[in-house]
């Protein structure tokens, strides 16, 4: 009597503990898959084109990072990012950052350091004197704006000398204070629009001038310089990748032994 008396205490506490177990890991499950989606962000409303961005990449990721210093870096800044980190994530050495990335100086005139934030000197006064407004630091727009909005925005500059200026406008940002930097490898472009009033909708452009690059060369340019910022927006995303590869399969592994390990315990007791 006593050992059977025993044994269900014992059985129940079991069981109330397999039940927690269980609770646990249903509730954990999802939220180890549920991903964060990126912010989608507002805009004009036209239609973002949707190019596919691949931060694991590293011939993406270098080419990327050799247009940015050379188109964007004289105005913009991505002081959240060091030259040497770059180097790591990108699987170069550092002599390759330091010959082929640092066209910058310090304040006392050397060139950048490679353990040195990737800022420019652009003040902040004489960007705002040169465009009416601080050309933003684009460390983190691929999560603000969006990897789309970013590719669409680099796609669509057109010459509208109806603005004074920089006579550029674009169809993702209209008003833009950028200039389109990459007017020589694009060409320009002039936007068709058909229907009237209200009905006015944008149909296509048409190329004005050829550029150096052909459309496709064009396109894959503004993916390479797309992927560069989205993989500075959030340089530890594929750290996270492998880590979260690692739990998952510790989780599993884990999972079986428990299996096995709770049918040993069970065997007696029921
Ligand atoms: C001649 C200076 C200059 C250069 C070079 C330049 N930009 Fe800009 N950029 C600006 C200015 C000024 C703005 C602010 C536009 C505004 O808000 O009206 C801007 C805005 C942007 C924005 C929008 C940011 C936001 O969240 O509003 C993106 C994205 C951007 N630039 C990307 C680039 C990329 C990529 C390059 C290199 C291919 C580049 N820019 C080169 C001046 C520049």
């Amino acid at each position: 009597m006593m050992i059977a008396l025993t044994k269900t205490v014992k059985t129940k506490a079991l069981k109330a503990k397999a039940r927690k177990i269980g609770l646990a890991v249903a509730a954990a499950a999802p939220l180890m898959l549920c991903a964060v989606s990126p912010v989608q962000a507002a805009g004009s409303g036209f239609p973002l084109e949707s190019p596919q961005i691949d931060t694991s990449k590293k011939k993406v990721l270098q080419r990327g990072a050799k247009a940015y210093v050379n188109y964007c870096m004289g105005c913009h800044t991505a002081d959240y990012q060091r030259y040497s980190r770059l180097a790591k994530d990108l699987g170069l050495s550092e002599d390759d950052v330091v010959n082929n990335l640092i066209f910058t100086t310090d304040k006392a005139g050397e060139t950048t350091k490679v353990g040195s934030l990737m800022s420019n000197n652009m003040s902040t006064d004489y960007g705002r004197k040169a465009f009416g407004v601080v050309p933003p630091n684009l460390a983190l727009t691929a999560r603000s704006r969006g990897e789309d909005w970013i590719y669409t925005y680099l796609k669509t500059f057109y010459r509208d000398d109806s603005r004074g200026g920089v006579g550029v406008n674009n169809l993702v940002y209209p008003g833009a204070a950028m200039p389109h930097v990459l007017w020589e490898q694009q060409g320009w472009q002039e936007p068709i629009y058909e229907g009237e009033g209200e009905d006015r909708h944008f149909v296509g452009f048409n190329q004005v001038t050829e550029g150096t690059m052909s459309a496709q060369e064009y396109d894959s340019l503004i993916i390479d310089i797309t992927t560069f910022l989205s993989y500075m927006a959030d340089p530890i995303k594929q750290t996270r990748h492998r880590i979260g590869m690692i739990v998952m399969l510790f989780l599993l592994v884990l999972t079986i032994i428990s299996y096995f390990l709770k049918k040993e315990y069970w065997k007696d007791v029921v």
